[in-house]
């Protein structure tokens, strides 16, 4: 992993945890933090050793959003130019699972890395909303699309028109989050979780991940070719072979992830 100065990258076992830290902005995502995380997850991703990534904040803040100091001057030419949001796009390909760990405020940028992730873990201190409408703008790293696709046309448009805040608990009734649980849970719950998901075989984590993305890009004859070609592939798999052997003598699977 590449030195990293807006965040901190450790392993544990099979799961990697990027955690934002750039506490005096509220992890807003800078261009530094974006280049950092995406360059991050892109090595994980290629790392044998690596079967789940984990992305975190704070307590506080999981993000606040884009950083607004840094783009608030800027013309649009300046913006496309830049690309400015463009390298999400890559972290969004992660064919890993990826979690994100969220307390506190997800905001803006932050709501929209959140729902890039594929499990969305959330203390019930977590907010979020998309206040960029009171900002002039709207969401810009995909915000409008996943919402609508995560919840529905009326409630993503009710969050995204208003930039009205909700908590967890409104969260997890819009069905936004995976699951909530209590503050001083949220880290042994995540190890636990992370864990579990990163013992699994890796290339059925990966099928099965290409399979859900499939149910979000494609129609449905499309989305169950890929499935079922997913699905099929996993039988050249060493681990399928153990998974199924050990099914068979009562005990548990050791997977070699390959
Ligand atoms: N960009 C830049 N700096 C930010 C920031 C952001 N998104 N969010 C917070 N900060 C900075 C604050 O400016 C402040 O810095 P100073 O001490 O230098 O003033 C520091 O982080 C701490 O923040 P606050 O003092 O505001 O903390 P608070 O507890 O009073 O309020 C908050 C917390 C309600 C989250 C408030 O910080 C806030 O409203 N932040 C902005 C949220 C926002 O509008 N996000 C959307 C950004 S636009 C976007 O994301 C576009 C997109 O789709 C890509």
């Amino acid at each position: 992993v590449p030195e990293t100065e807006t965040i901190r990258v450790e392993r544990r076992g099979r799961v990697a945890w990027i955690t934002l830290d750039r506490p005096e902005a509220l992890n807003a995502l800078n261009a530094q933090l974006m280049r950092e995380v995406v360059a991050t997850a892109k090595e994980l991703d290629a790392d044998d050793g690596v079967g789940a990534i984990v992305v975190t904040g704070s307590e506080k803040a999981f993000a606040a959003g884009a950083d607004i100091k840094e783009m608030a001057d800027k013309s649009a030419a300046e913006m496309r130019e830049a690309d400015h949001f463009g390298p999400w796009l890559e972290f969004a390909r992660v064919r890993k699972p990826v979690i994100a760990v969220v307390s506190g405020y997800a905001l803006g940028g932050g709501f929209e890395l959140a729902l890039m992730c594929d499990v969305i873990l959330a203390s019930d201190t977590a907010q979020f909303g998309f206040p960029e409408i009171g900002l002039g703008v709207i969401p810009g790293i995909g915000g409008t699309q996943r919402i609508v696709r995560a919840i529905g046309y009326p409630k993503a448009a009710e969050l995204v028109l208003t930039g009205r805040r909700i908590d967890a608990a409104e969260a997890d009734s819009l069905g936004i989050v995976s699951r909530v649980v209590p503050a001083a849970e949220l880290q042994a719950e995540a190890e636990r979780l992370a864990t579990e998901i990163a013992g699994r075989s890796l290339p059925a984590l990966v099928a099965a991940k290409a399979a859900l993305d499939a149910a979000l890009e494609t129609g449905l004859e499309a989305g169950l070719a890929l499935e079922a070609e997913q699905f099929t592939a996993l039988f050249d798999t060493e681990d399928q072979k153990e998974g199924m052997a050990a099914f068979r003598e009562k005990r548990q699977p050791e997977f070699r992830h390959r």
